[in-house]
């Protein structure tokens, strides 16, 4: 395989949290050398022109729809999207048609994403039977076949007997459980946040307290099965105080975020918008303004898109009957810059370390780092560049996104896996 050099660029290892100027030299799909001044005798050069070069990044919660709801997005339209976002890796979610709950899926999941042959697809295997919540998986099987957590994402885990077995059995197996937190007696039959705005638009309201309940149960939980908890899209600011206690308390978990819930508030569902329709809801000022405070101080560990595409004809209905979920991976990027980094909320490194080493640590993978010997994941960020977002250049099958016609500032110009420009925006001199 050919050689690949990155020539002045600002390297970013959040790893030691520092940004300094070097060349990076590929080979063989390998990080050969990082330093001064590098030569390539052949092969390829790009200049990264001083823009910043990211471990590849990692997003560890999105949905694929590959088997069973092709129409929405396939691993393959699902990969382009994310080398387009700037992402070298994903952990997908389990509820496809079959759930992925067993080692065919799981092993045909893979296959199809070698087959695309462009980012890491890494699989959630789902932590019960059709994500039934009744019986487990069978784990360890799973574990062997390739799976790197357990979720019922999508779905909650209404009985707290289940979940505390199967976060016995996560924690012999050594993977970590990835919980949708949601109280269903208080969810049901909800459409949004429940609040002043349900109110105003006569919809039926989550509440705050649906999410809250289950993140103390499943804390509770961790706690004293000992097991690896990871908290999905945490939208409210009583979850993040929930969150903060446990950790002071050492409490084994860790947290995710989603740009839209750190960006947006119910005030988007205004004008019965089915684009701005998710599940946790869009929530309010205050919920915001904690999740901004808990990326700063940690307590947040993640940022990951819950990217959910659905089709056109799906989301084009009543708000009331329309699927919860929208796109994030081709927005992510610049969503973090513009809203987190930009008005000083993370710095560069932070938000990057939110992206890269944190996911790969909680999934236990070995990606997320720029060192010598490593896979040569790589993401090229501008800072500077801006666009304005327009779902139809999406390479996602979904066009579900809230932000069409925002601007974004700070954008990934391109993505490299294991050595390979998978996504190239034309901006970058290749010699
Ligand atoms: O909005 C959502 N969409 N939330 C989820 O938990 C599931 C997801 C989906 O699969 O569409
Ligand atoms: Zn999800």
């Amino acid at each position: 395989m050919h050689k690949l050099l990155l020539k002045g660029g600002l390297v970013v290892d959040p790893a030691a949290g520092e940004i300094f100027p070097a060349d990076i030299l590929i080979e063989k799909g390998k990080i050969a050398a990082i330093g001064q001044d590098l030569e390539a005798s052949e092969g390829t050069v790009i200049d990264v022109g001083g823009r910043l070069v990211s471990p590849g990044l990692i997003d560890m919660h999105v949905h694929f729809r590959e088997p069973g709801f092709e129409a929405k997005e396939t691993i393959a339209t699902g990969s382009r999207a994310a080398a387009r976002g700037g992402f070298t890796a994903v952990a997908c979610m389990p509820n496809t048609d079959p759930v992925a709950d067993n080692r065919a899926v799981i092993s045909y999941i893979r296959a199809r994403a070698e087959q695309a042959g462009l980012i890491k697809v890494y699989p959630v295997a789902a932590l019960t039977r059709g994500s039934r919540g009744e019986e487990l998986t069978e784990m360890a099987d799973l574990k062997e076949a390739g799976a790197v957590a357990f979720s019922d994402d999508g779905r909650p885990v209404s009985s707290a007997a289940v979940m505390r077995r199967a976060m016995q059995y996560a924690r012999m197996v050594g993977l970590p459980v990835i919980s949708h937190c949601e109280e269903p007696t208080l969810s049901a039959g909800g459409v949004m946040h429940e609040g002043y705005m349900s109110t105003v638009l006569g919809l039926p309201g989550i509440p705050a307290a649906a999410e809250e309940i289950m993140v103390a149960r499943d804390i509770i939980l961790s706690e004293h099965t000992g097991c690896p908890l990871h908290i999905a899209h945490v939208s409210t600011a009583g979850s993040v105080r929930l969150i903060r206690e446990a950790k002071a308390r050492g409490v084994p978990v860790t947290a995710e975020v989603t740009p839209h819930h750190f960006t947006l508030t119910d005030r988007a569902v205004a004008g019965y918008n089915t684009s701005a329709k998710v599940n946790p809801p869009l929530r309010t000022e205050e919920d915001v303004a904690a999740l901004k405070e808990a990326l700063a101080d940690g307590t947040i560990d993640v940022i990951a898109t819950d990217h959910a595409p659905h089709t056109v004809e799906e989301k084009d209905v009543e708000f009331q009957l329309a699927p919860f979920g929208m796109v994030g991976l081709e927005t992510a990027v610049g969503l973090v810059w513009t809203e987190l980094v930009i008005p000083g909320v993370l710095s560069p490194v932070e938000a990057i370390r939110k992206l890269t080493v944190n996911p790969a640590r909680i999934l236990g993978l070995q990606d997320g780092v720029i060192r010598v010997g490593a896979d040569a994941d790589i993401t090229i960020i501008d800072p500077g560049l801006t666009e304005v977002v327009d779902p139809s250049t999406f390479a996602s099958k979904g066009r579900n996104s809230p932000f069409s016609g925002k601007k974004l500032q700070g954008l990934p110009v391109a993505t490299i896996v294991r050595g390979r420009l998978v996504y190239d925006r034309g901006l970058l001199a290749v010699t």
